[in-house]
């Protein structure tokens, strides 16, 4: 091809020629394949009308009748259509003046959600625009609630039953796991639906709010709580965090750390994150997007081993091990407080 950038006629026979007389060994340089699969879809992109656009999303199948495409039939999945609310009205606006924020702030990351990107754009920090807007409190509660569907479930990959439910005391008493900022409570339900119910008490902490927002658990007792104050509940087998740590700085971290370790029994109580975990090099492209999606919401990251490590460290917890799904970027980490 010429350096020239080729007419609309003389591409398209270039193209077409391709096309046809692809190179025979095409699937033996599997990266050069890649490339050319890439770029393949990038000429495809840049020829997409608006119109095109849209018929990817309804397809007509005759006069006057239309039928979804795949795309449309997910977002008829409620957590699929409000993840894409929360993308539109909530992300997007953040991406789009990302640049211009990160410029007028010297390139440094934020360490506070008050100067976090979201705050700055909405007038708040998250939770509390959710609080004062609930509609969009709501919308993000569903999206979470359906977020791990589809995924790994941390129960494939790490051994509950050994770990937690063959140790639980034998008291009726006795509170097996604490979902704490639990959401509407999925991962408890899935835990019963699972393991069966009998092994101690399921409890769901989350902002008071969020919790009027869950439906009826019947297994699981749910209690609004702040995770900056005190745990109320003592003693319990394991304190659960889904994707908690990783929406907070390094110093709310603590403080919520600090808040729930009167609550342990030492040499009994467990603390168990199930959160993204950044290997300590090459972190893939899904990784580094939420760690930026977590900058940019609440000046929070993603934590590689050793950051986990460092930060229970700090708050005298010991990292007692790491379980990983085989390919999966989600981990759970055991800590439990120092001998
Ligand atoms: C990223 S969501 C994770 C929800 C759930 N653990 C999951 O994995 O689907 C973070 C949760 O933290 C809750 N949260 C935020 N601030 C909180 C606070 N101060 N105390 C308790 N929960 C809080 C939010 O309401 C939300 O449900």
């Amino acid at each position: 091809m010429s350096s020239q950038a080729p007419n609309i006629h003389q591409l398209l026979e270039e193209v077409e020629e391709a096309s046809k007389n692809l190179p025979p060994d095409v699937f033996q340089d599997d990266a050069a394949r890649k490339r050319l699969q890439e770029a393949a879809a990038r000429l495809s992109g840049a020829l997409e009308s608006p119109i095109d656009g849209v018929r990817r999303l309804i397809f007509q199948v005759g006069p006057q009748t239309y039928t979804p495409t795949p795309v449309t039939t997910a977002l008829t999945v409620p957590s699929m259509a409000d993840y894409v609310r929360h993308f539109a009205y909530e992300a997007l606006p953040i991406y789009a003046d990302l640049p211009q924020y990160m410029e007028k702030h010297g390139y440094k990351v934020p360490n506070n959600p008050a100067h976090a990107p979201f705050c700055e754009k909405f007038g708040s920090i998250q939770w509390e625009y959710f609080k004062d807007h609930p509609e969009r409190g709501q919308s993000f509660n569903t999206f979470m609630q359906g977020q791990h569907q589809g995924r790994t479930c941390w129960l494939d990959f790490y051994p509950a039953e050994e770990r937690l439910f063959a140790e639980v005391a034998k008291e009726d008493s006795a509170v097996l796991l604490v979902d704490v900022g639990g959401g509407r409570g999925h991962d408890l339900l899935e835990l019963a639906n699972r393991k069966g119910t009998g092994h101690g008490r399921l409890i769901l902490q989350d902002l008071p709010e969020v919790v009027a927002d869950a439906p009826e658990l019947n297994v699981v007792e749910s209690m609004g709580y702040d995770f900056f104050t005190p745990q109320p509940v003592k003693g319990a087998k394991a304190y659960y965090f889904r994707r908690i740590f990783h929406d907070w700085d390094t110093e709310s971290c603590q403080k919520i750390l600090r808040n729930q370790l009167p609550a342990m029994e030492k040499g009994y109580s467990k603390l168990v994150f199930n959160d993204i975990l950044v290997p300590e090099t090459n972190a893939p492209f899904f990784v580094a997007g939420m760690d930026v999606a977590m900058m940019i919401t609440l000046a929070g990251m993603e934590r590689t081993r050793t950051q986990w490590s460092e930060l229970l460290e700090s708050e005298g917890l010991q990292l007692v091990d790491v379980w990983q799904a085989k390919g999966g970027v989600e981990a759970v980490i055991e800590a439990v407080l120092k001998d």
